[in-house]
């Protein structure tokens, strides 16, 4: 009997084209449909494809009991109950891969837009206006980048930064010194790049950890007029304490892509924030990102499935032997 992959968020086509080649699957897209019919599908379903609009609570996991792994086409797995998932011995699958250069690009395209002010200097001149003093920007070049985060799309921020001539100096708990160091990155502590860094880049993945990192004090300790750039997360940061420094001047301006909640709530602080340039995350919104992502977690879906190769997981460590055993192929 075919075994039910509910697609739950849209897919490239590379992606769908490759699940729906597979004899063993009945794919079903949910896209749009609305809640009922997503919970309608899971009943009966195998395998779960989600990118981060839908809440993969414990409460839709409990309405899914025959799903054999959640498939995250992106990275983050904040939308999903990480805890709830692997309590149920589910593998939740991601593909980490294939965003990370868009990721690493919009970053650049969000602050270079910061300091050379094109949004706002566009939005005059389609007001009729020709006025360039407001408009005076700043170059990267010189400038010290102060690089959170040093993994995939860390690094290729910090290597994209040399090439623009910046100093780049990072943090990272888990990156050995020998890693950043091949990468012309000083690695410090978090407090030595927040007190160093002209412009302050977040490549942190969510945990509990991290959550909150950039708060009102660590704000605090960043030089005066430095930039930040958020396109990971955003409760990375206390946004609240993020619009007071922007309010203050202490922060010369922020450019973020991602927001706690999303989409970012009407009575934000942050849209009335100075100097603060807002888009609704759109770091992996690339057709090559998507596509890639897309690939990428079908192939993953598949594997799973079929061959009871796990290795896309992110959660085996907290799966039980037996658990997983139970989540392989039947002969
Ligand atoms: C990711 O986690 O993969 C990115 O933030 C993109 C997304 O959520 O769609």
């Amino acid at each position: 009997m075919a075994e039910t992959v509910v697609v739950a968020d849209r897919l490239a086509p590379g992606g769908l084209k490759i699940l729906r080649e597979v004899p063993e699957f009945d794919v079903v897209e949910t896209v749009g449909k609305g809640p009922e019919a997503l919970r309608a599908a899971i009943a009966g379903a195998a395998a779960l494809v989600v990118r981060s609009e839908t809440k993969v609570t414990a409460e839709l996991l409990e309405a899914a009991p025959n799903l054999r792994v959640i498939a995250r086409a992106g990275v983050g797995t904040d939308n999903i109950d990480l805890e709830d998932a692997t309590r149920r011995g589910i593998p939740v699958l991601t593909a980490p891969g294939g965003n990370s250069t868009s990721a690493a690009e919009h970053t650049f395209a969000l602050l270079l837009s910061l300091l050379r002010r094109i949004p706002w200097a566009a939005r005059a001149l389609e007001e009729g206006k020709w006025d360039r003093k407001p408009f005076e920007g700043t170059e990267l070049r010189g400038k010290t980048l102060g690089v959170l985060g040093l993994g995939r799309i860390g690094t290729q921020v910090a290597r994209i930064g040399q090439g623009f001539g910046m100093t780049v100096i990072g943090f990272d708990a888990y990156v050995p010194a020998a890693h950043a160091q091949a990468m012309g990155v000083e690695l410090l502590s978090l407090k030595e790049v927040l007190r160093g860094a002209d412009i302050l880049t977040l490549h942190l993945t969510l945990t509990d950890e991290t959550r909150g990192l950039l708060d009102a004090e660590r704000l605090s300790l960043c030089r005066k007029g430095a930039v930040l750039v958020n396109t990971a997360r955003g409760a990375l940061v206390d946004e609240k304490a993020l619009a007071a420094a922007l309010n203050s001047g202490h922060l010369g301006g922020a450019a973020l892509d991602v927001f706690e909640p999303e989409p970012l709530p009407m009575d934000s602080p942050l849209r009335k924030a100075p100097n603060c340039l807002l888009t609704p995350h759109l770091g992996a919104s690339t057709r090559e990102a998507q596509q890639r992502v897309a690939v990428e977690i079908a192939e993953a879906v598949r594997d799973a499935l079929v061959k009871g190769d796990l290795r896309a997981a992110v959660n085996l460590r907290g799966l039980a032997a037996a658990h997983v055993a139970a989540h392989r192929p039947k002969d």
